[in-house]
């Protein structure tokens, strides 16, 4: 079984590239199912509408992170569809889930969310015990698990490969929108990459207009975030997953213009 899983998709760039590009790369490389990071399909936060056409345009599931609650159509959202986790730290309260099983031809595929707590500005409950409670939960009811880990220090990610090896099947990092060339399977066959990279404007930082970046740099004043729209990437990576082990054999690094 292949699980392809899709970094940050940003602003009306990368949610129509997703559109054009996601039926054939499906095809070409025999997927079975996708998660996207939906984060920032509308920038800061998600919309009903750019949850409607990425779904439509083949992603199965989707994970958040720290821009989760950015635009209030979340909230919708998360209380009417089904395939959607918000990172599984934020505290008790908070709505939507960080963890679900969906279902993906004869397997059940858990699904995890978590963000990480180095150079995040946001409260959280610690990742690390917070992982350990939602795989108590969610292991007995299905066949492997898959881990987005939502954080910007590459220490913390790879703290975490170390932690989750042989626990889960994938784990993957995203937000920091720049692709590693780090993908491994571990010996125990756990699918690893630091950061999957973004999805959207090529000529852009981060997805933002180059231009306001660079006067944010240069004169230390505010500027308002414009999104950028030019060429566009679709980074991401794909998990091969034996359908009798339930272990990852094979994981291989995508960006596709
Ligand atoms: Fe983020
Ligand atoms: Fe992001």
């Amino acid at each position: 079984m292949k699980i392809l899983a899709i970094g940050d998709i940003f602003g009306e760039c990368g949610v129509e590239h997703v559109s054009m590009v996601l039926r054939s790369l499906k095809i070409d490389e025999d997927i079975d199912f996708c998660i996207a990071n939906g984060e920032n399909t509308s920038g800061t936060g998600m919309t009903v509408s750019d949850y409607d056409k990425l779904y439509d345009a083949g992603v199965d599931a989707f994970t958040m992170g720290n821009h989760t609650f950015g635009k209030k159509d979340i909230f919708k959202i998360l209380e009417n569809e089904t395939n959607i986790v918000r990172p599984a730290n934020f505290p008790d309260g908070t709505p939507g889930v960080g963890s679900r099983v969906l279902k993906c031809k004869n397997k059940k595929i858990g699904i995890i969310n978590i963000m990480g707590r180095v150079d995040i500005s946001i409260s959280l409950d610690c990742p690390f015990r917070t992982i350990d409670r939602e795989i108590e939960k969610i292991k007995p009811l299905c066949d492997f698990i898959v881990v987005d880990f939502h954080a910007e220090a590459t220490s913390e990610k790879k703290a975490m490969m170390f932690y989750l090896d042989s626990r889960v099947s994938v784990l993957y990092g995203t937000h920091t929108h720049v692709q590693t060339a780090d993908e491994t399977v571990t010996k125990s066959g756990m699918g690893y990459i630091t950061d999957l990279g973004m999805t959207g404007a090529e000529d852009s930082v981060l997805g933002v207009k180059k231009e306001i970046i660079l006067k944010r740099f240069i004169n230390a004043l505010p500027q308002k975030f414009e999104y950028a729209y030019s060429r566009a990437v679709l980074c991401g990576a794909v998990f091969e997953i034996d359908e009798t082990t339930h272990k990852c054999v094979c994981v291989k690094r995508i960006c596709v213009r």
